[in-house]
């Protein structure tokens, strides 16, 4: 028996699965996306019953949201980042929030070991070279090895880390910078993103997103990276400042970018879809059949375990 009991609100986008699961095990709600605000206005009654909310980083929970909840407890994050929660909002409620750590650190790596072989080795428009019929005309130009480079982490976190071991697998020099060094890595740490820039290849991003780290890759990163540089982001696209990023490509201050992430998403800015030298992604970090069952388990885990014991599994970092 449940410790709390009472509705569950659905911020929307959630994939069909785990929407589905949170329908099939509590009273639930839907918010709706065009219409929020006078959803919650005309709807105080069935709003009052919402003990939990589940969501994604792509479904805004704001003070507003949280301020129309008045039995609000729990929000239960699908996803390791959090900044579409207004941490402020909830603590000044005592709502606690969980999020999805640690199950999705492998397949976000490989995206950023993707977008890395990719750019490097200009994956994406040698595709385009054979597909347009230009093999038959000459050989496709050679480029850079990834194997044997130097590649920093911006962020050595655990799925950070996770891209370090792998990359230094593979023959690369990685070095990072974090807001802290981190002990026990065998891995040179870079006292600022300007001079971890300064002294490789590639750069990763992989900081969380939030004020903290809002346009953290700005002018004089991409500077430092150099023409010859990659930038690779599987973070938020609010750690990159992506008008710069946009220059500096387009005036060839930059090599290349492999973006899984962008700032307006899903809006993608013509200027990005029409440099050759970027590949875009739909934001797919965590998107493997595998990863994203274990992040529906850990988040309804997270949920249910609040409603039995007033306890998280996962509860995001104080
Ligand atoms: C996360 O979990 O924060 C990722 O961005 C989802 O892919």
């Amino acid at each position: 028996m449940d410790l709390v009991t009472g509705s569950i609100l659905c911020v929307p986008p959630l994939s069909p699965l785990l929407r589905d699961e949170v329908g099939r095990r509590y009273d639930v709600l839907d918010l709706p996306v065009p219409d929020r605000d006078a959803f919650l206005a005309e709807n105080v009654e069935a709003l009052s019953e919402v003990v939990g909310i589940v969501c994604t980083n792509a479904g805004p929970v704001d003070a507003a949201l949280v301020a129309a909840l008045p039995r609000l407890g729990v929000i239960a994050n699908h996803g390791v980042g959090y900044d579409n929660i207004d941490l402020d909002a909830c603590r000044e409620r005592g709502v606690v929030v969980s999020n999805t750590p640690d199950v999705l650190d492998a397949a976000v790596a490989e995206t950023a070991l993707g977008l890395l072989l990719a750019t490097r080795r200009r994956l994406v428009e040698a595709d385009r070279f054979v597909r347009a019929g230009r093999w038959a005309d000459g050989e496709f130009p050679l480029t850079p090895q990834l194997s044997g480079s130097r590649v920093g982490i911006l962020g050595l976190g655990r799925i950070g880390r996770t891209i370090a071991d792998l990359l230094a697998a593979m023959g690369c020099v990685v070095s990072y910078h974090s807001r802290h060094e981190v002990p026990g890595t065998p891995y040179a740490y870079a006292r600022s993103a300007t001079e971890l820039a300064a002294g490789v290849d590639n750069l990763v991003v992989v900081v969380p997103g939030g004020p903290a780290t809002e346009a953290l890759v700005d002018r004089p990163v991409l500077d430092a990276l150099g023409p010859g540089g990659v930038l690779v982001n599987v973070a938020r696209g609010s750690v990159v400042d992506q008008t710069a990023l946009v220059e500096a490509l387009e005036q060839g201050r930059l090599g290349a970018a492999g973006l899984d992430v962008l700032a307006d998403e899903p809006h993608v800015p013509a200027s990005l879809r029409e440099l050759e030298q970027v590949v875009l992604l739909p934001h797919v970090g965590s998107a493997t059949e595998e990863t994203r069952a274990a992040m529906r388990r850990l988040t309804l885990d997270n949920l249910a375990s609040w409603l039995d014991s007033g306890r998280l599994l996962t509860p995001v970092p104080e």
